[in-house]
């Protein structure tokens, strides 16, 4: 069966593939087309017999339910059978506690290895749900129908799934890559102000890390993008999903340096979230001030000049972002920062910008000059 986001038969989708071998999946990038996202899933996953929705309950009235209607109309002769539950919206879902009870209920509603697991929420709820999926019976194939901007542009793509410890986020999880990924622009309809523009954070990265003219797109596009213009937002929505899935294909499993690009800004954005109080910063606005941190560094190490650091400091702005961070504290920070996944051997390592488009992986920094770029931000 051939999937068309609309009742006409004509495709306004955008589709972009991740290449991943025998792991490979489309993204679809549409809009208006949620209610009929359950015919999608099934002409992907033809031989689906029972769908495990797991949505963020923010979402789950919107958004979740008009899925689950879709799902149950496209069985026919065949239903699906669909279960649904909903999780706390929030990163304290991120644990422990909430992944065995999903386990359990999954058990408790019949599911077995041939179940398909939905994720309908953010960063959050795709990263739970992966994991469940990632671990139910050693592994059942997902859906991720991403409702944040953050997760659309990131999350929801390239397989990363897991859970938070108490003392380190994202510490227990698996690479586990969804069967398709549903995007629908029309979602961020409800998504609040703050939200959105944290989103945008993880896009002027894209521009950042690997392309200069996309960069200069943003800066054109600024405006249309804190407007939700549909047009500008679909086509930042797929550079940076174009984006992703080509770094993706290239190291899936971070073990090149390559995929560790779409870390530009984050060892200082998690130490900047963990030292306000989890929850204070959102993680867009943390990474918006981590890459100022970032390129303050790069320009102290005399690897990029001062223009990249205006240039990118103008488009957070212009996003509605922050770049500073007036508790910037090395002694509270760095700490922080060694238990990162990327310290190697004890060594800090950061992505730094040599010019806008281009970054390296650089380790062996002094760290008088990390301190310095943390305090350049207050
Ligand atoms: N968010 C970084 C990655 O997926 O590798």
């Amino acid at each position: 069966m051939v999937w068309s986001p609309n009742e006409s038969g004509e495709s306004n989708a955008s589709r972009v593939e991740v290449p991943l071998g025998e792991r490979s999946y489309l993204i679809e990038i549409t809009s208006g087309a949620v209610d009929r996202f359950g015919e999608a899933i099934a002409s992907s996953l033809e031989d689906m017999t029972h769908a495990v929705v797991i949505a963020d309950e923010a979402v789950d009235a919107d958004w979740a339910e008009p899925l689950v209607k879709s799902l149950v109309a496209v069985g026919g002769e065949n239903p699906i059978r669909v279960s649904k539950t909903s999780v706390p919206s929030g990163e304290p879902s991120k644990s422990i506690a909430q992944f065995e009870k999903l386990l359990g209920w999954m058990l408790d509603s019949g599911g077995d290895r041939r179940s398909v697991v939905i994720a309908v929420g953010g960063g959050v709820v795709g990263d739970l749900a992966g994991y469940v999926a990632a671990s139910f019976t050693r592994g059942v194939r997902f859906v991720q129908v991403p409702t944040t901007l953050l997760a659309m542009v990131d999350s929801s793509v390239g397989g990363k799934t897991g859970i938070n410890l108490p003392a380190a986020k994202n510490m227990v999880g698996a690479f586990w890559q969804p069967s398709i990924v549903l995007i629908d622009t029309e979602v961020l309809s409800t998504l609040p102000d703050r939200s959105y523009r944290s989103g945008l954070a993880e896009v002027i990265k894209y521009g950042v890390i690997e392309d200069a003219e996309f960069f200069q797109w943003l800066e054109s596009n600024a405006r249309a993008l804190i407007d939700r213009d549909d047009a500008a937002l679909r086509c930042a929505i797929e550079k940076s999903c174009r984006c992703k899935a080509r770094v993706v294909g290239e190291d899936e499993r971070e073990t090149s340096g390559r995929r560790a690009i779409l870390n530009y800004g984050h060892t200082f954005g998690h130490a900047i979230e963990a030292t306000a109080g989890y929850g204070t910063l959102l993680h867009g606005e943390a990474v918006a001030i981590g890459m100022q941190m970032a390129a303050h560094l790069a320009i102290d190490l005399k690897m990029a000049d001062r223009t990249l650091l205006d240039r990118q400091n103008a488009l957070i702005h212009a996003c509605g972002l922050p770049t500073t961070f007036e508790n910037a504290d090395p002694d509270e920070m760095l700490p922080v920062m060694m238990r990162d996944k990327k310290v190697a051997h004890g060594k800090l390592r950061f992505i730094l910008p040599t010019e806008i488009g281009v970054v390296d992986l650089v380790g062996g920094i002094e760290e008088s000059a990390v301190r310095r770029a943390i305090t350049s931000a207050r």
